[in-house]
Order: C-alpha cells, then structure tokens, then sequence
C-alpha cells in the first residue's frame, strides 16, 4: 500500500464527519484532493464550500460544487483539511502547499476541524518537516533574521507567490516542544501574516490513514 493508498482512506473517512452539514470547509493539498473527489458522490447533499485556496475552488467547481465567500457563509459546521505534520495532541504544521493563511482564517470559523493525514505524517515532536511562514515580500529579510534568533534556518520559497501576493520561507532545523508558544512568538514578528504551525486551534478529530485501517483521534 502507498502513502497515496492511505491518503485515499483518510480522505474518503472524512465523509462520515459531514452529518448533514450543507455548507463545508475544504482545505488544500493532495489529501484534501482525494476528499475533493469523494465529495463527488454526495454532492447533491451540499449548497456549497468555502476552500482555502484557488486550486481547490477550481476543482470543487469542476465538480459542480458551487465556492462561496466565507464573508457570506458565516461559521462553518466542519472543515476538512490535510497537514504535514501531526503530533497526538492534535497540532499540526501545515503550508506545504502555501496556503496557510487561508487555513488558518477556515479552521478559525469552523466548529470541527477533522484533520486527513497518512501515518507518514504522525509524529511525536513536530518541526522536522520544515515550518513555514508566510510573510509580507518587503519583510523577508527582517523575518528571516528574527526567525534565526530563534534556532532556525529560513530558505526563501523563491518563485513562488501565495494567493494573498506573499512570499513563504520555509524554517529548518526546528524542534517544537511548545507548539502553542513557538506559534505565539512567530506570529509576533513584524511583516509576518501568519506561521503555520496549528497549535492555539488544533485539529478537532485526527484521521489518520494506516495500509490496513483509519485511525481516529479525537481531542
Ligand atoms: C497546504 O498549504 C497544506 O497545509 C496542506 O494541507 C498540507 O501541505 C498537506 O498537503 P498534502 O495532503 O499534499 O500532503
């Protein structure tokens, strides 16, 4: 079975956290496109969804799922979103794929967050997947000096650009034994929007994708 395999049963696991939600929040990622295609056979059940990035409005859309302004939606009942890292305490990293700040602004309205991962994902100590912020382009350099008094070596995401128009850098060599704090701190530096480490709202229900079951943790 392949990493993909378990993402897949993640995913489609996701399903039974809906209840008779008519409006969901969907994040981004690879996982979260396989949740993506699930949604397509219960589609008719749903007025709509608000994602957290561009390319998973393009791919609900293709579905026929209409996307909505989350000004409009108001609070949501569940968000489905991917992580890239995972401890049992239910924090996350996330912003591989740089849309952070969009997750973080969803899981924020959301009253239950249900977090799709494979077990490659889970981890005791979160920050050997490399952290990233995404900071506002004139700040880069200010953030990354300040990111480095704090034990880390920053690397500029370069070419890429986030759907709010900001740069990413991407925080090596961290090891996070206070999720919680260490996102308070960073979220403290002039310049930046946000970090992506998901402490202070964590996850609500962990699923985690193993070759032979679903795993469940729930806070
Ligand atoms: C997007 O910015 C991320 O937060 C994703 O949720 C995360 O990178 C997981 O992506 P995959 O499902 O592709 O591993």
């Amino acid at each position: 079975m392949s990493a993909e395999d378990n993402k897949r049963r993640a995913a489609r696991a996701a399903l039974d956290w809906l209840d008779d939600a008519r409006i969901i929040g969907v994040g981004t990622g690879s996982t979260v496109n396989h949740f993506i295609e699930a949604l397509g056979d219960i589609r008719s059940r749903l007025d709509g969804a608000v994602s957290s990035s561009e390319a998973s409005g393009r791919r609900l859309k293709a579905l026929g799922i209409p996307v909505l302004d989350l000004n409009s939606a108001g609070e949501l009942p569940v968000y489905v979103d991917g992580a890239d890292q995972a401890n049992r305490h239910l924090q996350l990293i996330k912003g591989g794929g740089g849309a952070l700040t969009r997750e973080k602004i969803v899981a924020a309205v959301s009253r239950q967050f249900v977090c799709i991962v494979d077990d490659s994902k889970l981890t005791q100590v979160l920050g050997s997947f490399p952290l990233p912020v995404e900071v506002i382009p004139m700040a880069r350099s200010y953030v990354a000096r300040e990111l480095v008094k704090l034990g880390g070596r920053p690397d500029w995401r370069q070419g890429f650009v986030t759907d709010n128009g900001n740069h990413i850098l991407d925080v090596h060599g961290l090891t996070i034994l206070d999720p919680p704090a260490l996102e308070a701190e960073i979220n403290q530096i002039a310049g930046v929007v946000t970090v992506g480490i998901f402490a202070r709202r964590p996850a609500d229900v962990l699923l985690v994708g193993h070759a032979d079951k679903v795993e469940t943790i729930r806070s």
